[in-house]
């Protein structure tokens, strides 16, 4: 990849920084269909504590925690973590949410912590998948729910990334659905939703 290829992708998507990223982030239209279909496959209730990692802006955070009353979330952009904040400054206040600045390779949260967890529109930045999958079901409950939303392994998601479609790692959904159930999880589902985007479901 060339290197200003390299420094495109990390400002804008893989470790967003700077003015253009921080407004992108804090009303990232192009996501919120992908938003709408996890909360819908969670189905999230009041006593679920729900994680997110790359959390970007903190846009569907805000939108569990309208149902949860608890949740965290891990970044490891400065700047997105300091946007996710401003965006949730009330339930940060009243103590509803933690929202740290991390490595998703490396969550700094005790095993069986989580009922629901996600990751939108970033696991395909992650380097190791199975990583941040055993990391998932480590920290989830028995029966804690995961939705990862993600690009469909195929050629028109590949042209329209072309400047970066090198260094994401777009999975088959057969692929998809091993990773998770090698790194544990019992009841796994993997869709393709139509505009791209890969719905991955599993239960520990
Ligand atoms: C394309 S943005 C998506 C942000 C948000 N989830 C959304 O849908 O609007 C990808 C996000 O994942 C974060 N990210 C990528 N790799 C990460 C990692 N290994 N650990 C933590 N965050 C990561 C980036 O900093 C960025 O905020």
């Amino acid at each position: 990849m060339i290197k200003w290829q390299g420094k495109l992708e990390n400002m804008i998507a893989k470790k967003p920084a700077g003015w253009f990223a921080k407004k992108m982030y804090s009303n990232p239209s192009g996501h919120y269909r992908a938003f709408r279909l996890t909360l819908d496959k969670l189905k999230l209730k009041a006593d679920d504590i729900f994680l997110e990692i790359g959390c970007g802006g903190g846009v569907l955070l805000n939108m569990a925690l309208e149902i949860v009353k608890q949740a965290k979330a891990i970044d490891h952009s400065y700047d997105m973590v300091q946007i996710a904040k401003q965006k949730n400054q009330k339930a940060l206040s009243d103590c509803r949410v933690e929202i740290i600045q991390g490595n998703a390779e490396s969550l700094p949260w005790n095993d069986n912590t989580f009922t629901a967890a996600t990751a939108a529109n970033m696991f395909f930045f992650i380097e190791k998948p199975m990583t941040v999958l055993k990391e998932f079901y480590r920290v989830l409950k028995p029966g804690g729910r995961l939705v990862i939303t993600s690009t469909e392994d195929s050629i028109l998601p590949k042209l329209l990334f072309v400047l970066w479609f090198h260094s994401m790692h777009l999975y088959k959904n057969s692929v998809m659905e091993s990773m998770l159930k090698q790194a544990g999880f019992q009841t796994v589902e993997v869709k393709n939703m139509g505009m791209f985007c890969q719905l991955s479901y599993a239960e520990k």
